[in-house]
């Protein structure tokens, strides 16, 4: 059977734009704040750091190179090049995994994402300029309440992750990117500035930095920062595999990554110092939860001077990243479907439709199914609605596995020869690399899933 072959981006900025375009994300804004809160806040970011340098990095560069090697999409990606190396084609597992992994997050992404459709209206109109607290509790239950409103919103923020990736890699998600990433950090600044103008800019600070490790010391919130690490960077999810079979061979792989990771994790911390600041400024409660973004921003802003545009500002801001991101996540099961020579247009429609319909659980788990949830014997999932147990099966488990097998792939299986043409040299980066990726990565890993397992188990079934 033949094979089509990919399209290549027009260059390296174009790659980056992209790469940083997926990283940056929903992640950044809405799930590391409110994870930092319940995890304690400083001590859980010395965590996700860690994660970030060992395991997120590392990580990060063998798919990369794991793709551009193979030029294949994610799903053929490994077995290819097993194939070569006489190694079973099984290790196909590495994108598999990540492939399902990523086709399932953004089922529950969209849904996210469709909330800030949901509210950019209400910041433009003014709807919510002098909102009290509690009224934007109530705001916010009314919307999770809603399955319709929340099924519309999923749906257009969908239709629009569908419309760019059907345009194709170049005239798609190249154009897009290279519009909305540009923007994203011109507002991204703007708000920091002015959040630390208007904020508790030193509590906030404080509550960021100060490391308390007898909150971290325990396996939930180390596998909580690791999880977070995989889905912020977007290791793990073969996305990395995918984007890097479009990319040209003179592009520096290493480079790219440390931009890459870089970028990413620069805007989680200031997107903390840009959202802390106000939450410690009006009296809010860190620990918000997932609500943190819906609830306690647009209160904190309706107090603010000038809050009103800073919240279409934000709400904008949090949207292109969230669609650079998403469409990412779709792009990897496109892109094997194109391959296989399938029209990339009823790919994308295909994909996105059937990522739709499996993301209404998620709307409706925050109303009519709010108490469907597995007893509380089984395994890992017992008691989780819908929404909260794909959250935690991707981030928590999947994504961790599949970035546990492409290190262990570019590590072990893929020849020196192999990697160290990919790293561009042989060099103390090089050697750095090989050595983090063969044993502290997956060393790290497997420490936190087993702690993080047995952890799971004895609670549930221990006493
Ligand atoms: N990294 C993206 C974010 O932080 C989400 C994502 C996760 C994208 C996994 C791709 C893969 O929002």
């Amino acid at each position: 059977m033949a094979f089509k072959s990919h399209e290549h981006w027009s260059g390296r900025l174009a790659f980056v734009m992209a790469a940083v375009g997926s990283s940056v994300g929903l992640g950044n804004f809405w799930r590391f704040p409110y994870q930092a809160g319940e995890f304690g806040g400083g001590a859980f970011i010395l965590l996700y750091l860690l994660c970030i340098a060992v395991v997120g990095f590392p990580v990060l560069l063998s798919e990369l190179m794991i793709g551009r090697r193979s030029g294949l999409s994610a799903m053929r990606a490994a077995g290819a090049i097993a194939q070569s190396l006489g190694a079973p084609k099984a290790w196909n597992a590495v994108g598999l995994f990540g492939t399902i992994g990523g086709t399932l997050i953004v089922t529950f992404y969209s849904v996210i994402a469709g909330w800030i459709i949901a509210y950019l209206p209400m910041f433009v109109n003014g709807a919510l300029a002098d909102v009290e607290p509690e009224e934007a509790g109530r705001r916010f239950s009314e919307l999770l309440a809603s399955p319709g409103r929340q099924t519309i919103y999923h749906a257009i923020f969908m239709g629009l992750t569908v419309f760019i990736i059907a345009r194709g890699v170049k005239s798609g998600i190249e154009k897009a990117v290279g519009v909305m990433m540009p923007a994203f950090f011109v507002m991204l600044l703007g708000i920091t500035v002015y959040a630390a103008f208007v904020g508790d800019f030193g509590k906030a600070a404080s509550f960021l930095f100060t490391v308390d490790f007898s909150k971290v010391m325990r396996a939930d919130a180390a596998l909580a920062a690791l999880g977070q690490a995989c889905f912020s960077l977007s290791v793990g999810s073969a996305i990395m595999i995918t984007y890097g079979a479009y990319t040209d061979r003179d592009i520096s792989l290493p480079r790219s990554a440390g931009v890459i990771a870089a970028s990413d994790t620069f805007v989680a911390l200031i997107a903390g110092l840009a959202i802390f600041p106000f939450v410690f400024a009006y009296g809010f409660d860190p620990q918000g939860g997932p609500g943190l973004l819906f609830v306690t921003l647009p209160s904190a802003f309706a107090q603010a001077p000038g809050g009103a545009i800073i919240g279409v500002v934000f709400m904008l801001l949090a949207l292109f990243a969230a669609l650079t991101s998403s469409i990412s996540l779709l792009e990897t099961v496109v892109s094997h479907a194109e391959e296989r020579g399938a029209n990339r247009v009823v790919a994308a429609v295909a994909a996105g439709g059937a990522a739709f319909v499996i993301g209404i659980g998620s709307v409706l788990s925050n109303n009519l199914w709010a108490d469907v949830r597995p007893p509380a014997w089984v395994p890992f999932f017992g008691g989780q609605n819908f929404f909260d147990a794909i959250d935690f099966l991707t981030s928590q488990l999947v994504l961790p596995i599949a970035a546990f097998l492409s290190v262990i792939f570019a590590g072990w299986i893929m020849t020196r020869d192999m990697t160290a043409d990919e790293f561009g040299g042989r060099g103390a980066g090089y050697r750095f690399w090989r050595f983090t990726a063969r044993w502290v990565s997956p060393g790290l890993v497997g420490l936190i899933l087993i702690a993080a397992v047995w952890s799971r188990l004895s609670a549930q079934y221990g006493g």
